[in-house]
């Protein structure tokens, strides 16, 4: 099992001792965001050591031009890039004419991070010896509000523990920033203009291509140590950084604290003639409040988030710090207050994957916003593809496709496909059922069914009429194909019948018929609109059914086993456990050809259609299917563990379950795929959410009720989980000898291991 070098602890993320090959990694760890903006933990001070510089505003993108060897047609002309913005957190300081600067400073002592997560606070406190006269100490603490998006606030004290120390604050935004992953080094921003006074900074600033509009603003105060706030900086403007500067200092044993507000108001919410007038609102707002105040309806804040979605763990830290860590990361990402935004895989912690919305919403992140949340929060994420159908049925005519067929974008920030390998573009298609399926999974889960009738019925048309389009009748298998696809396994490409792909077509053609006929007899006025819109014909419904009813899936000739694809069985199906440790993972290891030449499972692609459709499939065949893949499965997707550890349980292979549960929970913490400097797998931490509700919990919802089937691992003594069923707040309290439920609502049938509990 790997270890990390951030220490146990229920409710916090501790970092001791000061390793300057960890910095990257910490700033993952430690990221902040409130739904609206977010940022990695970089230093305020200056940092020449390797630091990844990230601050993001939610919505706010650029269309960076796509770089491709070979041109396809179809290909979009644009990556998406979720921007680093203009960061407002810098607070350089200069202590004798010496810069703060962990990296050379002759040491650096006490070092330590924290991140409370019952709060939502991080804090860094360390002391650096600059001379062998001058030791300061630090302490420093950073939110972002969650009552009030647009504000951040630093609190930064220092003392001179040893000589004194003359200060040069140089408090900043600083609008020089680059994204690392930029295809061609353009410049994504242009600044247009400044404001400085004394007290406050701004700078607005616009992005080329897709013209957003954002002022980034600060306002630094110093309180000093006879507790005097002093808001009298000189300010200075050169090369796209304004600052507020002062001189300060400090007798030996002597403090004093910098506070810093600082945030951005956009255009998507403001007129750019208010910018200013906005950004000065909220610093009176937050000035008049005061640091400790701020501080305390934060907490309340979290507070009430964690009333809702706190999961226990009893009798093992390690399970516990980490699903805290994940549904954290979670709250921190998206709070669903708006219909635009959407869950990118890196949240607010990186650049990886462009910030853009993927299958991932719809196939793991939903039940947790779901459950967690008011369900006007997954009906907006359902909602966000609702917006997206022209762009969707655009896209899919691009393509050759007609008559309203919708293909979704397999990466989209607006709903236009910015995603470019053909082979994942144009054949990893299944994201279209995903989408689907959500629609299916949240009126199930929410008992909301005025969605499909309002919204959800022409997503689901639009999907139907692509799948109807995609396949066609082979005369050979006497059966309806689908070539040239990808599944969600992608170390496979182009490969003819994925299982799981024509699956989900078969079941999205039979479900969508269903809703059809459901929304023309009870909604028939309604389904008059929407027939003349989406130009319907009955004539379709007899074509799914013909398609439905005649699809081909690949079978193993001999035993009871659906095949990943046609040929499955040509490799050479050696497990991954006879994999050599330094080749994996394979991805970062192995060429190409070789890993699609290989058996070699990226993540669960059959299991992942057993995972959505378990009911349709028995405890048998499960367990025929999870022994032949899982130990194919080289679960380098981060979305790939938390599928088997709710499977595993559901097979009662505990001790498995556990293990995948660790690894999903823990894969930033552990940093299993090597990679958590570059941001946090955001996405398959609602997997982990999953992984303990449907997986430990056996939480299902089958004919319209609620359904418990508890399993507790052997290294727990109990777990308890909360979650809002259809409005009614259910607590499950699960100990080895007994499961307590709770709920208000004393009506509501909720069966526990197949037995109706007396509420
Ligand atoms: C996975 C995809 C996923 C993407 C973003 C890839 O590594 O294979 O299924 O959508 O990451 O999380």
């Amino acid at each position: 099992m790997k270890s990390s070098y951030l220490k146990i602890d229920p409710w916090k993320i501790i970092e001791e001792d000061f390793s300057p090959e960890k910095v990257m990694s910490s700033e993952s760890i430690f990221s902040l965001g409130n739904g609206t903006m977010g940022q990695r933990a970089n230093f305020e001070e200056f940092y020449s050591g390797a630091t990844f510089q990230g601050s993001y505003i939610g919505g706010v993108y650029y269309p960076d031009k796509t770089r491709v060897g070979w041109w396809k047609n179809g290909y979009p002309e644009y990556f998406a890039k979720v921007l680093n913005a203009p960061s407002w957190i810098g607070i350089h300081i200069n202590v004798n004419g010496v810069p703060l600067d962990l990296n050379t400073c002759t040491e650096v002592a006490k070092f330590k991070r924290e991140l409370d997560m019952q709060k939502g606070l991080y804090t860094r406190s360390f002391e650096a010896q600059l001379n062998p006269s001058c030791r300061i100490g630090v302490e420093v603490k950073r939110f972002l509000s969650l009552d009030e998006g647009a504000l951040g606030v630093i609190h930064y004290f220092i003392k001179a523990l040893q000589g004194e120390a003359n200060l040069h604050i140089d408090s900043f935004i600083d609008g020089q920033i680059k994204n690392q992953d930029s295809n061609w080094d353009d410049p994504f921003w242009e600044h247009k203009n400044t404001s400085h006074s004394n007290a406050f900074i701004s700078l607005h600033s616009k992005t080329l291509k897709t013209r957003f509009d954002v002022c980034t603003y600060a306002n630094t105060y110093l309180v000093t140590a006879n507790e005097d706030f002093n808001s009298e900086f000189c300010s200075q403007e050169k090369e796209g950084r304004l600052s507020q500067i002062k001189e300060h200092s400090l007798a030996e044993g002597e403090a004093c604290s910098i506070v810093k507000f600082g945030g951005y108001v956009t255009g998507m919410h403001h007129e750019v003639s208010g910018f200013e007038k906005e950004a000065q609102r909220i610093v009176s707002e937050a000035k008049t409040s005061g640091y400790e105040s701020l501080l305390i309806n934060h907490q309340n804040a979290w507070a009430n988030i964690w009333s809702h979605s706190d999961i226990k763990i009893e009798g093992d830290d390690k399970a516990q710090q980490a699903i805290r860590f994940n549904i954290f990361q979670l709250n921190q990402t998206y709070n669903g207050k708006d219909a635009h935004l959407n869950i990118g895989p890196k949240g607010f912690t990186g650049e990886k994957y462009g910030g853009s919305t993927y299958w991932d919403t719809e196939a793991y992140c939903i039940p947790f916003y779901m459950a967690t949340k008011d369900q006007s929060v997954a009906r907006n994420l359902l909602k966000y593809r609702y917006d997206q159908l022209d762009k969707a049925i655009e896209n899919a005519e691009k393509l050759g496709f007609k008559n309203g067929a919708a293909l979704y974008p397999m990466v989209t920030m607006n709903g236009e496909e910015c995603h470019n390998e053909w082979e994942i573009t144009f054949e990893e298609i299944h994201r279209n059922g995903a989408i689907a399926f959500a629609i299916f999974n949240y009126e199930r889960f929410t008992g909301d069914s005025s969605y499909i009738p309002e919204m959800g019925l022409e997503v689901l048309v639009g999907i139907a009429r692509f799948w109807t389009q995609r396949v066609h009748y082979s005369q050979h298998k006497k059966a309806y194909v689908m070539l040239g696809v990808t599944g969600p396994n992608e170390y496979e490409n182009n490969i003819n019948n994925n299982w799981y792909t024509n699956y989900l077509a078969q079941w999205c053609l039979k479900y969508t018929a269903l809703q059809v006929e459901k929304v023309a007899k009870e909604s028939s006025i309604r389904f008059q609109e929407l027939a003349s819109k989406l130009n319907w014909k009955d004539s379709e419904l007899d074509q799914w059914e013909t398609i439905a009813s005649q699809m081909y899936f690949p079978k193993h000739p001999e035993q009871d086993l659906f095949l990943q694809q046609d040929g499955f069985l040509d490799k050479e199906l050696i497990p991954a456990a006879a994999l050599l440790i330094e080749e994996r993972p394979i991805n970062q290891h192995w060429s190409w050809d070789r890993i699609l030449r290989s058996p070699y499972i990226k993540q669960a692609d059959v299991l992942q259609g057993f995972y959505f459709f378990q009911d349709h499939f028995d405890e048998k065949s499960l367990k025929r299917h999870f022994d032949f893949y899982e130990p194919l499965t080289v679960h380098e997707s981060s979305l790939s563990p938390c599928v088997h550890a709710i499977l595993a349980a559901r097979l009662g292979r505990m001790e498995q379950a556990y293990a995948f549960y660790l690894q999903t929970s823990r894969l930033d913490l552990d940093d299993y795929n090597k990679e958590v400097e570059e941001g946090l797998h955001i996405t398959s931490m609602a997997g982990t959410w999953m992984s303990i509700v449907e997986g430990f919990g056996g939480v299902q919802v089958i004919d319209d009720h609620l359904h418990i089937n508890p399993k507790l691992p052997k290294q727990w003594t109990g777990f308890a989980f909360k979650i809002n069923f259809r409005g009614n707040l259910v607590e499950v309290n699960v100990k080895s000898d007994q499961t307590i439920i709770q709920c208000k609502n004393k009506d509501l049938v909720i069966y526990c291991d197949g037995v109706v509990v007396k509420n």
